[in-house]
């Protein structure tokens, strides 16, 4: 019955994990996906997620379903943390938000709600390069997709110029993707300066913005820093859409939570278009896990807790800016004359080495350190104990 289905690829990303599993080299490193690792190279659970799990515990909830859109201690605490807890769109009840499956699921209820009621246009443009995901999520859902310049190869930086000028030729009423902080895979930001220009360009050109926020935290180790590109287009007036993940910055990787927001002109269309998101994720999943919301929900919304995981999220983002640095360093004591600034000038979890294919092939197969392609790392598997032997494979396939 099935002799015509093809054989397919790999995913891009997740397929490093399941090539770096199969290898037997005592020193091999996945610095494939996006996740964190503390010192010892170990996954970490914060140690806020494990009191807010214990006092959960406690309670003895029951285990029955959620609503359609989740639960709501957890949905009506995550858009806050987005817009800010004076945020004028929440007190007007302007937010439709719902609970997701973490960012992925945001994106595609996203994806489905635009492709089924977004009149103006079928088609979102991505900054080039994207997070490997974007264009099959959207594909799937029956949209286009076109991009945009973003990052330069010949500074390792952003191409702020060259994206401007894509971005005014958009045609109106498109769907332009921004990534809010920690761009996937570059981690390449724009300036505040820039974002402020972006949102003028942006609203001109009367484009609908579509913020993916997966690593709200870990860019500066603030949240309300990170915040600022999301922040801005509000007080400029844009009704944008939002995806959060929560598996980065509380690590709840595989509890998938996340939330998909959309904002509204009024709290009259809030609430029919509410009504259709809960139309599609029905169908989709029907309801959310509780779970991991409900430690989000916990941390959130108790102050003490709050705080302690903002230290947290603070002392990943040092970790990973000092392995940075010392990757920098080793380069250097290894001799290696390249110009490696980009490393530290970078920001988030990833670092966009500019290797070729060819240098990441070798870095594999001589070195067994298993990265995507494009050549990102993921820095936050980088540790004291592998950072030197890193800096040592890098420089031999690039000296
Ligand atoms: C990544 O880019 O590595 C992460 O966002 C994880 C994923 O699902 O791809």
């Amino acid at each position: 019955i099935w002799s015509n289905v093809e054989m397919g690829p790999p995913d891009a990303i997740l397929g490093v994990t399941e090539a770096f599993k199969k290898d037997t080299n005592p020193k091999k490193m996945n610095l494939g996906v996006g996740a964190y690792r503390d010192d010892a190279g170990k996954p970490y659970v914060l140690p806020s997620v494990k009191k807010a799990e214990d006092e959960i515990l406690k309670t003895g909830l029951d285990k029955e379903y959620a609503g359609i859109i989740g639960v709501p201690d957890f949905y009506n605490a995550a858009i806050k943390l987005a817009l800010g807890s004076d945020s004028s769109v929440i007190k007007e009840k302007l937010n439709v938000t719902s609970q997701a499956i973490s960012g992925t699921g945001a994106l595609r209820v996203g994806a489905n709600f635009f492709a089924k009621w977004y009149t103006k246009s079928k088609t979102f443009w991505l900054p080039t390069p994207s997070w490997g995901n974007h264009t099959p999520i959207l594909k799937h859902a029956g949209l286009n997709v076109n991009s945009y310049k973003y990052y330069d190869p010949s500074t390792c930086g952003f191409d702020f110029k060259g994206a401007i000028e894509d971005i005014k030729k958009i045609p109106e009423g498109d769907v332009i993707l921004l990534h809010a902080c920690a761009h996937n895979p570059t981690g390449v930001d724009p300036k505040p300066e820039q974002w402020k220009e972006l949102s003028q360009v942006i609203k001109q050109r009367k484009l609908y913005p579509y913020f993916d926020m997966a690593y709200q935290g870990f860019a500066s180790g603030s949240t309300d820093t990170d915040a600022f590109a999301v922040r801005t287009f509000i007080n400029d007036g844009h009704q944008i859409a939002l995806s959060q993940s929560f598996s980065k910055n509380m690590g709840l990787y595989g509890e998938r939570v996340g939330a998909f927001s959309i904002i509204c002109s009024s709290a009259e269309e809030a609430e029919r278009v509410m009504s259709q998101v809960k139309i599609i994720i029905r169908p989709l999943y029907s309801n959310p896990p509780v779970h991991g919301a409900r430690i989000a929900a916990k941390i959130l919304n108790t102050p003490e807790l709050n705080a302690q995981w903002l230290k947290e999220v603070k002392g990943m983002a040092d970790r990973i800016i000092t392995m940075r640095q010392r990757l920098r360093d080793g380069l250097k004591k290894e001799g290696s004359s390249r110009n490696w600034q980009h490393i530290t000038d970078q920001i988030g979890m990833f670092c966009f080495t500019g290797l070729k294919p060819d240098q990441v092939e070798r870095l594999t197969k001589e070195f067994s350190i298993f990265l995507t392609k494009d050549g990102r790392i993921s820095v936050a598997g980088v540790s004291s104990n592998n950072v030197d032997y890193l800096a040592h494979a890098i420089h031999q396939v690039t000296k």
